[in-house]
């Protein structure tokens, strides 16, 4: 579904991306964990078109691509309320707005249908996070990509969310997180994005024999945690 080869990034001759090569199967899910900094929004960036490589290919099967941006406040249009920021991406295409479908995920995603009429200023960050996440759901993509998207729920919430994201069998996922914990709930492999170079591919069921120093901190942090 989604092949990159050889990709390189640069901004003012500095390289964000060196050499990445990436083969995302249709309907599996791929995570790809690194610090503040490393390349991760700009890798979402060329695969969403938005930026251009500066060297290597992008190539994507699939036509309907959604994204849920990390920078999600800015994504929704301060004019529009919930009801019409969750029905513009049906403006441009001929798939249908399901109103049921979207009952159903309202309740899921513990949003109240009076949120409909408000408008983004009004609701708190975890809740038009949630908004962004449900609209990005609602429209049935191929291919979603969440950047950072649960960063401002609560525990109980992301939980919820994450499990109905982990139901959903015709959906191939590419999570970008600092989280390694929520990558191993949901995604079956795991990349490690250092410094702009990709310094390992793990499974998500087994992640021993990890070479590399940053992901051996990774999952001692979780070990920590768990204590
Ligand atoms: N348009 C741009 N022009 C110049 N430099 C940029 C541009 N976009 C990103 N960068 C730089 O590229 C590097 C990687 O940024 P990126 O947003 O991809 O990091 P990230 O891995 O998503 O970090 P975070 O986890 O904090 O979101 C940073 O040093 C950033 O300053
Ligand atoms: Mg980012």
């Amino acid at each position: 579904m989604l092949e990159i080869k050889d990709l390189y990034k640069s901004y003012n001759k500095k390289f964000i991306l060196k050499n990445i090569n990436i083969n995302v199967k249709k309907n599996s899910s791929l995570a790809l964990i690194g610090e503040s900094g490393a390349g991760k929004t700009t890798l979402s960036k060329l695969i969403l078109n938005i930026e251009k490589p500066t060297k290597g290919q992008i190539n994507i099967r699939e036509k309907k691509v959604n994204v849920v941006f990390q920078d999600y406040r800015s994504s929704v249009n301060p004019t529009f309320n919930i009801d019409e920021i969750l029905k513009e991406p049906f403006w441009s295409t001929n798939i249908k707005f399901d109103k049921k479908e979207l009952g159903n995920l309202l309740q899921i995603f513990n949003l109240p249908n009076t949120i409909l009429d408000k408008y983004p200023h009004q609701l708190s960050g975890g809740q038009l996070q949630r908004v962004c996440i449900l609209r990005a759901i609602l429209s049935k993509p191929d291919f979603l990509i969440l950047d950072e998207a649960f960063n401002a729920l609560d525990i109980y919430t992301k939980a919820k969310i994450v499990s109905f994201l982990k139901e959903q069998k015709d959906l191939t996922l590419f999570l970008i997180t600092h989280d390694l914990e929520i990558a191993v709930t949901l995604c079956e492999d795991i990349k490690i994005l250092y410094k702009g170079d990709i310094i390992e591919s793990l499974k998500s069921n087994s992640l021993k024999n990890v070479k590399h120093p940053y992901t051996k901190m990774l999952i001692d942090s979780i070990m920590k945690l768990e204590k």
